[in-house]
């Protein structure tokens, strides 16, 4: 079969999935899953309706003839999928693909860093969104402290795993961590990514004024250490990166508020129940586990998918910055994994 690459309304290539592999997380982040709405007695998908590991590969290997190169794993938390590492062993194998990362609370890195690392993954980025225990137990819902997360940090480096931190940045909850995770990563050399708190899901409450603007940050951030802007790493790289003058260390920001990215967006995403997404805001998905499940070729498979891309014209960050207001459902978070 031949690749062809594809391109949306917009001239947007394909470069990017995003892959969400289970819609259960060990935390309940404020901002994400909130413990009083996602409580106990909340449904999480049945064993059934998550794509295998065979079904994800096999859609992978598609979208990477359609020109995807980079691949990343969430969740929920990817870490509670079972046998992970084998997954990626396997989507490390498929021509094209060049990068996969994993994006994970990290609390249980410590335990899988080393079996990841050798089933060849290349990084992961973990989100801690304080430095401060307390605090901490109040953001992520279980009363687990910084402990294990940093611990995964330290194990993920030390299985040579690329490390980037995401921290993201609530008014009123966490800026008081600003200054501090900068130290923490800034000393170990890890690369910090501030972002600004977003509209996604239909449960986080989300108002303009919760929102911590880069704009924001960098001032406070320049109160102590000096900065210098770096170039883009690729197309459509979603951080915006700068350099602590005379160090090696980058720190990032994700502006999706405040200066929205959609121009260079070449991202799909499949959630955990096997539907594609062409924006992390839109509500309708594509049933593609249905296919996968059908007896279609996969010629057949591609061609969907390719008409999928061909169709997108997605912009909701460039839309809601320009006061459009979308009010539309949108997927939640724990099942596309941002
Ligand atoms: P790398 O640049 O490959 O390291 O990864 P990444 O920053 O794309 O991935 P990560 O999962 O760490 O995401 C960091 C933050 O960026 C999360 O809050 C995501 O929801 C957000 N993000 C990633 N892609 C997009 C996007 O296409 N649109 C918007 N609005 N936010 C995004
Ligand atoms: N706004 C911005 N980022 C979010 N994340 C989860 N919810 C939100 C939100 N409302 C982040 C997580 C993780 C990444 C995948 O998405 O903290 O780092
Ligand atoms: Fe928190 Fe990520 Fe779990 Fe959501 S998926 S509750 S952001 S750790
Ligand atoms: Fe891409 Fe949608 Fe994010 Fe814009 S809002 S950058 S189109 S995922």
């Amino acid at each position: 079969m031949n690749n062809i690459k594809v391109k949306d309304t917009l001239d947007r290539p394909l470069r990017d999935l995003r892959i969400s592999v289970i819609d259960r997380c060990n935390f309940r982040c404020q901002y994400c899953m909130p413990a009083e709405i996602f409580n106990e007695s909340f449904k999480f998908l049945p064993r059934e309706e998550l794509l295998s590991y065979e079904e994800i590969e096999r859609v992978s290997r598609i979208f990477a003839r359609l020109g995807v190169e980079k691949l990343r794993i969430t969740g929920g938390e990817p870490l509670l999928r079972k046998n992970l590492p084998a997954l990626i062993k396997n989507l490390t194998a498929i021509e094209g693909i060049n990068d996969i990362g994993l994006t994970t609370n990290g609390v249980l890195l410590n335990r899988y860093a080393k079996e990841l690392k050798e089933a060849g993954l290349h990084r992961v980025n973990v989100s801690l969104d304080s430095m401060e225990d307390e605090l901490f137990k109040e953001i992520n819902g279980r009363n687990v402290g910084t402990g294990p997360v940093i611990e995964g940090m330290f194990a993920a480096r030390d299985a040579g795993l690329g490390v980037k931190v995401n921290m993201v940045v609530k008014k009123g909850l966490n800026e008081s961590q600003i200054l501090p995770m900068a130290r923490f990563c800034k000393n170990e050399g890890f690369q910090l990514r501030y972002i600004e708190f977003m509209d996604v899901g239909n449960t986080n409450g989300w108002q303009m004024d919760n929102v911590v603007t880069k704009k924001e940050i960098i001032n406070l951030l320049e109160t102590e250490f000096e900065l210098e802007p770096t170039d883009p790493d690729y197309f459509g790289e979603v951080a915006k990166r700068y350099r602590y003058k005379g160090t090696d260390t980058q720190v990032g920001f994700i502006t999706s508020v405040t200066e929205s990215f959609c121009g260079s967006c070449t991202r799909a995403r499949i959630s955990a129940n096997g539907s594609i997404y062409t924006c992390l805001f839109n509500g309708n998905g594509h049933d593609i586990k249905a296919l996968l499940r059908s007896d279609m070729t996969d010629e057949e498979l591609t061609s969907q998918i390719a008409s999928i891309w061909n169709h997108r014209k997605d912009r909701y960050s460039d839309e809601r910055a320009e006061g459009k207001n979308n009010n539309q459902e949108k997927i939640e978070m724990s099942y596309i994994g941002g």
